[in-house]
């Protein structure tokens, strides 16, 4: 129920070090037949998940298959927004062990110079999104998705997170 009530109420739905989102009109979004919808949704969801939480050389190691895709979200380069960040040579060692994997994977990161250089070897596809928690805004930039297979060319390379 916390993590409902500050995902709902906090400033972009940050849980962590949030602040409380300010709004003129009622707010619905923690209205109960809402609330009730969403935990079922959730439930529901979560039914057949299983949720790691190790680090991703150890995840790699364990769920290795020709069957398993991973979607590799790392830390965004040159920039120190998380509690663990990457310093240059992790890029390096995240690329190395891709390299090694049966399994096929997915690598989303910020289009920067290190990126292009360290994930050169994979197939590489441009993204546009937006980068904001106001559906107003109209600040794009690109995001860089690498991958060890060959993306289907017909998939459409827009992602809007609203
Ligand atoms: C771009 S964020 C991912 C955000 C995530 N996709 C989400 O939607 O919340 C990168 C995350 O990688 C975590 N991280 C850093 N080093 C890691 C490691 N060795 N193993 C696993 N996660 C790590 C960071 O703490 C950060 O939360």
């Amino acid at each position: 129920m916390r993590f409902f009530y500050m995902q709902s109420t906090g400033f972009a739905g940050r849980v962590v070090g949030t602040a409380y989102a300010i709004n003129r009109k009622p707010r619905t979004c923690l209205s109960r037949p809402r609330l009730s919808r969403l935990l079922l949704q959730t439930a529901r969801r979560l039914e057949r998940v299983q949720l790691e939480c190790r680090p991703y050389e150890q995840v790699l190691r364990r769920f290795d298959r020709e069957d398993t895709l991973f979607y590799c979200d790392p830390p965004y380069i040159g920039r120190r927004a998380y509690p663990r960040n990457f310093a240059p040579a992790d890029y390096e060692k995240l690329a190395e062990q891709r390299s090694r994997l049966k399994a096929r994977f997915i690598i989303s990161i910020n289009d920067h110079p290190v990126a292009r250089s360290v994930f050169g070897r994979f197939t590489c596809r441009e993204l546009p999104v937006r980068y904001s928690a106001s559906p107003k805004s109209r600040r794009r930039v690109t995001e860089l998705v690498f991958t060890n297979y060959d993306l289907r060319p017909a998939d459409p390379p827009t992602i809007d997170w609203w």
